[in-house]
């Protein structure tokens, strides 16, 4: 990488690292590969797909290793390192590799507590004057039940920490409420606190809110922003948007809920706020802001804060976003966005059908071989997840989320019959999927299953 002057636009990155092995850092890959002037990205730990990758390679350290991975950028002279994952920032991996001079996208330790602590992020909104539920912080169980039943409607009930995504209950009734508290308060969705140690249970109770959801990326430099087309994703198992929680079992974009005029409220009234309330704090926030919005009738309000890109949101944008990505990431790890060439966006519709494992979200089967012929072309993509290249060089199931196929077109009836077509080309024991992904956007809908 060439060095530069405070007036030049920053370079490209010839050489980048992603950290993580999901769905999402296979898109991540992919996307900075294609980028004009990025020669190699490598991929640590990466999964099945991953080493397939035109452009890039994967390395076997894990996420939670930070001394292997500042090893290896100083090894294989990293120019930039993306971090996919929530846990690794949470747990100051950005850190590690800032103090070692390191450009990263991501924020610290401090920054990620936007995610890892729904409590401060909670003081955050308030702090900042950001739209958001009413809530209440509970540090006991007899704190939090009084707080229910001074309250005396079911309330919001959310673990404080990282918790993969489980630690909500939007619960039904009163007595739903009281166990979701005793869970907590009984340690269930302890993940090592904050920090990475592990705190006290605590949680935060909400008031419900009503609307559609929708997902909001800024990538950020602290102080400015690009935003990205608006996503929405599918977050239970079942068609007609039934059954348990998954972490998304598909997305599409742009989501015509929120247009340009609602995303400008939304860097006006949600993201400005933040990254002011960050600043105060002396926090310098490079990387991606995930807003989880929902729309009420009296506005957008903020469900959840992210530190990270969404996952399939991920997959589903990567394919829209031009060869100014890795420039851009860049400028926000160095703090130079304003110098970045504008990324240009597609304006096209991208649609991303998930193909899961048997028993997914619960416990799945793991070690079916995967049999993906999809010839992919410049419009479809095949990105995986839960995979791993097994001794005999197959490529094996090994987690919830397997696989996620991607497609683009002018409108979404056409981007979602290109994504399940490409689905029928996809094959591994137990393979489940919904039908219905992109329900809102299509015209052209499956017969319901019975
Ligand atoms: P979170 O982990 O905070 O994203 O919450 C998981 C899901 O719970 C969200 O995607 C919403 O569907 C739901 N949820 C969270 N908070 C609320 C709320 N205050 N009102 C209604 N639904 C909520
Ligand atoms: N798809 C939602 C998330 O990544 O949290």
């Amino acid at each position: 990488m060439a060095p530069t002057t405070a007036f030049d636009a920053p370079p490209t990155p010839a050489r980048i690292l992603v950290v993580g092995g999901g769905g999402r850092e296979n898109a991540l890959g992919w996307a900075l590969a294609r980028c004009p002037g990025v020669e190699q990205v490598l991929v640590a730990p990466g999964n099945g797909g991953t080493a397939d990758l035109a452009g890039c390679v994967q390395l076997s350290i894990a996420e939670t290793d930070h001394q292997a991975l500042a090893e290896a950028c100083r090894l294989r002279a990293i120019d930039l390192v993306v971090v996919g994952p929530e846990a690794p920032l949470a747990a100051g991996l950005a850190d590690r590799l800032r103090q070692e001079g390191v450009a990263v996208f991501g924020p610290g330790a401090d920054g990620a507590l936007l995610e890892a602590s729904k409590r401060w992020a909670k003081e955050l909104m308030q702090e900042a004057g950001v739209p958001t539920a009413r809530y209440w912080a509970a540090a006991d169980r007899r704190q939090a039940l009084e707080i229910l039943e001074r309250h005396g409607r079911p309330l919001v009930v959310k673990a404080d920490g990282l918790a993969a995504g489980k630690g909500v209950t939007v619960a039904e009734s009163l007595e739903e409420c009281r166990r979701a508290i005793e869970e907590v308060f009984a340690g269930r969705f302890q993940s090592g606190g904050s920090g990475g140690e592990a705190a006290a249970p605590s949680l935060v109770l909400e008031e419900r809110l009503h609307g559609p959801e929708v997902s909001v990326f800024a990538l950020t430099d602290g102080r400015g922003m690009v935003l990205l087309p608006p996503a929405q994703d599918h977050k239970r198992i079942g068609e007609g948007d039934t059954g348990p929680n998954t972490g998304g079992m598909g997305a599409y974009a742009p989501a015509p809920l929120l247009d340009a005029a609602g995303l400008e409220q939304v860097r006006r009234l949600v993201l400005e706020p933040v990254l002011a309330a960050l600043r105060r704090r002396g926090i310098d926030y490079r990387g991606v802001i995930f807003a989880g919005l929902m729309l009420t009738e009296a506005g957008p309000r903020v469900i959840e804060f992210n530190c990270r890109f969404g996952d399939p949101e991920c997959e589903t944008l990567m394919p829209l976003l031009g060869p100014e990505l890795a420039s851009v990431l860049l400028a926000c790890a160095t703090g130079r966005l304003e110098a970045a060439p504008p990324l240009s966006i597609e304006p096209r519709c991208s649609a991303c059908v998930i193909a899961a494992a048997e028993g997914y979200p619960g416990e799945v089967r793991r070690g079916d071989p995967i049999h993906a012929e999809l010839g992919a072309g410049p419009a479809l993509q095949l990105f995986h997840a839960g995979s791993r290249r097994g001794e005999d060089g197959r490529v094996v199931t090994a987690g919830g989320r397997v696989l996620a196929v991607v497609a683009q077109a002018g409108d979404f009836d056409t981007a979602f019959a290109q994504a399940y077509a490409a689905l029928g080309q996809v094959a591994f024991e137990g393979m489940t999927f919904r039908r219905d992904i992109g329900h809102q956007v299509r015209t052209r809908l499956p017969v319901p299953r019975p």
